[in-house]
């Protein structure tokens, strides 16, 4: 059992702090007041409601009760760490690059309090070479006479699944260029894993390892995505390809889901600020810049979707939107596209209806839309606001409850439109509401719904590919 501290009490920071304290004695720090107050008392069986939302982890707090504290105090936060994890915020400043004032600040604290020897590692998502920075500042502040050695440990933990991805992850990346202090860690974690999940690597490898996978899984998805909008023209079905596809075990199947675009707290931003590390070093990421564009492009796709149909002017228009964290199971909505749908309808004057199964994603929608107020309503309750006022209905992320909508029900809409952002209707439903006379719009998948124009094609070919 070694005793271990983490740097952030936010989404990454509390579970792995609950994960850490099955086999190790974990203390989380956070200068946020209410956020450790709302995890204590957890810990203490004083409350079951926490401010981020993760199936399991309020559980797996209580049932390692005796091994986790989180506090506010940063003294009790160093008290004879043997390994600290710095897990803050990275959020993307204005040119795309990660802002690491959190990091800094936190590696501060660190050297100004730190009384033991220890090893720090970033669990943060930051540029490579940032180690090394931690490591500087550490060194120019530290008080005691004590070895400090940094390296780094990338997270990839996903959203709504965390407390599972920890418990069985596919692989722990971690770098340090001291061996010993690597060898510190590579005992840490065997407490809690076998060895082959292991990938120890130098300091450096392990801060790129971290941006080249996000940024290919989000590569998978705008390669789909732009392909999804080729089959719309055409009147293939992108699902159909993507199992075609994906069946190849070269490709495999995950991540191929087309949809109005990736969001979320890491894509979007570890995507920009790979592709602009790479421009500072005059190595561009081409294939990443292109990733990105096409993201950009295919949420507008799907919103002209809906503006196609109804006209530039929505005033008298209702819309309901299911789902509206960036993917189901969370009250992230940080880069959430529905939440750019839901904007996108507003500033046309609709009213938006919200229905989302995570509470806390609802409420974070009132705290980050305050200029918004008037514009839209919250509900608990699926079909609550399924009525004669509405025009549309938007699903916005792929929670079982909407790939089985109540046709019945739905029926009361005035408008019979669905927009499927996450194209999560089967094709079965699709043609049986088609019957009922709703229209089906999607991203890639239209035509299961409207027939192929194949006099079109046939004229296409005929004038284009006969030389
Ligand atoms: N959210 C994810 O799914 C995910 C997955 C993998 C990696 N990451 C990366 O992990 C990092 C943290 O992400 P997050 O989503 O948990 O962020 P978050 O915003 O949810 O939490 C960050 C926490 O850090 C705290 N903090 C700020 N300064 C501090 C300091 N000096 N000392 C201690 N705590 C401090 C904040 O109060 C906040 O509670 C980011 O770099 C992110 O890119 C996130």
């Amino acid at each position: 059992m070694a005793r271990v501290t983490i740097f952030g009490a936010g989404y990454v920071g509390v579970p792995t702090g609950a994960h850490f304290a099955r086999t190790h004695r974990v203390t989380i720090y956070d200068p946020d007041n209410n956020k450790v107050e709302n995890i204590n008392k957890v810990i203490d069986n004083d409350s079951d409601s926490l401010h981020i939302h993760e199936k399991g982890l309020i559980e797996l707090l209580q049932e390692n009760h005796e091994n986790i504290v989180a506090t506010t105090d940063i003294s009790l936060a160093l008290d004879r760490p043997e390994i600290i994890f710095i897990a803050v915020g990275t959020p993307p400043n204005e040119k795309g690059r990660a802002n690491l004032k959190y990091v800094c600040a936190a590696a501060e604290q660190i050297a100004k309090n730190v009384k033991n020897d220890c090893v720090v590692l970033n669990k943060s998502t930051v540029p490579p070479g940032t180690a090394y920075l931690v490591k500087e500042i550490i060194d120019k502040h530290l008080v005691n006479d004590v070895k400090i050695s940094v390296g780094s440990c990338p997270e990839f933990l996903a959203e709504g699944t965390a407390v599972e991805d920890l418990r069985t992850p596919d692989r722990i990346v971690y770098g340090c260029d001291d061996t010993e202090a690597l060898d510190k860690v590579t005992e840490f974690f065997l407490y809690l894993h076998g060895r082959s999940t292991l990938s120890p690597m130098t300091t450096l490898s392990s801060e790129v390892t971290k941006y080249a996978a996000n940024a290919l899984l989000a590569t998978k998805i705008s390669f789909m995505n732009s392909l999804a909008i080729l089959c719309d023209a055409v009147g293939a079905n992108i699902r159909e390809v993507q199992e075609g596809v994906g069946k190849d075990t070269r490709v495999g199947r995950k991540f191929l889901n087309a949809s109005m675009g990736y969001g979320g707290s890491c894509f979007p931003k570890d995507t920009s600020a790979i592709a602009e590390y790479g421009q500072l070093f005059s190595s561009p990421l081409e294939i990443i810049e292109s990733t990105i564009l096409v993201n950009d492009k295919t949420i507008k796709y799907f919103s002209e979707k809906i503006i196609h149909a109804f006209g530039d002017d929505l005033s008298d228009k209702n819309f309901i939107i299911w789902g509206i964290g960036f993917k189901a199971r969370t009250d992230d909505l940080r880069e959430s596209k529905p939440v750019q749908v839901a904007r996108e309808l507003m500033d046309r004057g609709a009213h938006v209806h919200i229905y989302d199964t995570v509470k806390g994603a609802l409420e974070n929608f009132k705290v980050e839309n305050p200029s918004y107020e008037g514009k839209y309503s919250v509900y608990h309750e699926q079909y609550e606001m399924v009525n004669g006022n509405i025009d549309g209905l938007i699903i916005g992320n792929e929670h079982e409850k909407f790939r089985n909508p109540d046709v019945e029900k739905l029926e009361n809409m005035r408008g019979k439109y669905i927009f499927d952002g996450k194209n999560v209707l089967n094709n079965h439903l699709i043609k049986s509401l088609k019957r009922k006379g709703f229209n089906y719009r999607s991203v890639g998948k239209d035509t299961v719904a409207n027939a192929v124009d194949k006099t079109k094609l046939i004229d296409f070919l005929k004038n284009q590919y006969m030389d």
